[in-house]
């Protein structure tokens, strides 16, 4: 069996920095408020001249790196995103270019939050078929630039950034599952308007901001997440006391601990950046990833079980074995 195997690992957040005490002075919330209800006290957030492809390729520049990997090596480039630069050619073609990366094929996936593991699972199943030995996998998003910042709902919850692994064939795990999920039924509860309306020419906004009925949103993320947890194990005829880190997405720290509680597994074996970065989207589980190997608490043979859910809803986890 031929599994992916995490060669490196990199991340790129925008320089600037929002406070919670900033935000409330611009809508009306508190820090203790953001704090209590997400655990988020500040976020990175895009200038005006910073694009998803300029953190998308700082981080797979830094992954590339440190898997010592030259990217014109690379025969597979997978981009999770939802906040495009533009909306052809796509993020990861972009990046081929900007990387030297030849002609491998590139593509975005449009998961939202979970675009990350999406796009991992996508390039699990290009090396399990075995026409891939060398893949980079990034999750990188500006929601900041989805969201309408007078509503306090949403306005706080978001940073920008972007994580990303490069990928090598081995014959010992590896990746050792990924499970991909969704449920379109739920787009009431957590959309964006904007898209292509009839009518050549004219792409309109629509009010291109995130709308969420976050209470909603939360209940079936804490009750779906669960659900994952055992599949996850299950397929892999482990449990919870195989794992040996959570690596979940950040957009709550009350869900994050909702499945924490889930796996019997202390907090401190929990990877948690939402207190500095908030949710990042389809970032923020390759940006924990890449925080825990880069300080030492990730090494190598431990077993990680990544997991994410956003707007779909979408919702996915993997199993590596680092
Ligand atoms: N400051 C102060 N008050 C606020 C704020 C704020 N920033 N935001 C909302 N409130 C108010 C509400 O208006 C409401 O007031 P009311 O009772 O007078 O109507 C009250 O706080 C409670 O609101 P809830 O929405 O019930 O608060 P909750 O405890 O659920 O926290 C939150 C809200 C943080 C959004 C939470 O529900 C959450 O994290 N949801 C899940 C988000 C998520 O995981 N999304 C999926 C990924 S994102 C993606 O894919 C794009």
């Amino acid at each position: 069996m031929i599994y992916p195997k995490i060669a490196g690992t990199g991340s790129s957040l925008p320089e600037h920095v929002v406070t919670n005490a900033e935000l409330s002075r611009r809508v009306d919330t508190t820090d203790a408020w953001i704090r209590e209800r997400t655990g988020i006290r500040r976020r990175h957030i895009v200038d005006e001249s910073e694009s998803t492809c300029d953190l998308a390729e700082r981080a797979a520049r830094n992954a590339l790196d440190s898997a010592g990997i030259d990217a014109g090596a690379l025969d597979l480039i997978v981009v999770g995103t939802t906040t495009p630069d533009r909306i052809y050619p796509s993020t990861a073609c972009r990046l081929q270019a900007r990387l030297g990366a030849g002609e491998c094929p590139a593509f975005d996936v449009q998961a939202v939050c979970t675009g990350f593991i999406y796009a991992l699972g996508v390039a699990e199943k290009f090396f399990r078929a075995g026409s891939v030995r060398r893949a980079l996998v990034v999750g990188a998003d500006t929601h900041s630039r989805l969201l309408d910042w007078s509503d306090r709902r949403t306005c706080v919850l978001f940073g920008d950034g972007a994580g990303a692994v490069v990928l090598e064939a081995s014959d010992a795990p590896g990746v050792m599952s990924t499970h991909l999920h969704a449920d379109g039924r739920y787009e009431p509860l957590l959309y964006v308007k904007g898209g292509t309306p009839r009518g050549a020419g004219r792409i309109s906004d629509g009010g291109a901001y995130t709308k969420m009925q976050g209470n909603e949103v939360f209940k079936v993320a804490v009750r779906t997440l669960r659900r994952i947890v055992d599949e996850t194990l299950a397929a892999n005829d482990m449990t919870k006391s195989d794992v040996d880190w959570l690596i979940p997405h950040q957009a709550n720290i009350r869900i994050i601990e909702a499945t924490a509680r889930k796996l019997g597994m202390p907090m401190d074996r929990v990877i948690v950046t939402v207190e500095d970065q908030g949710n990042t989207s389809a970032a923020s589980v390759p940006l924990a990833l890449d925080a825990a190997v880069r300080d030492g608490r990730v090494q190598p043979g431990q077993v990680l079980l990544l997991e994410a859910f956003g707007g779909g809803f979408t919702w996915g986890s993997a199993l590596v074995r680092y």
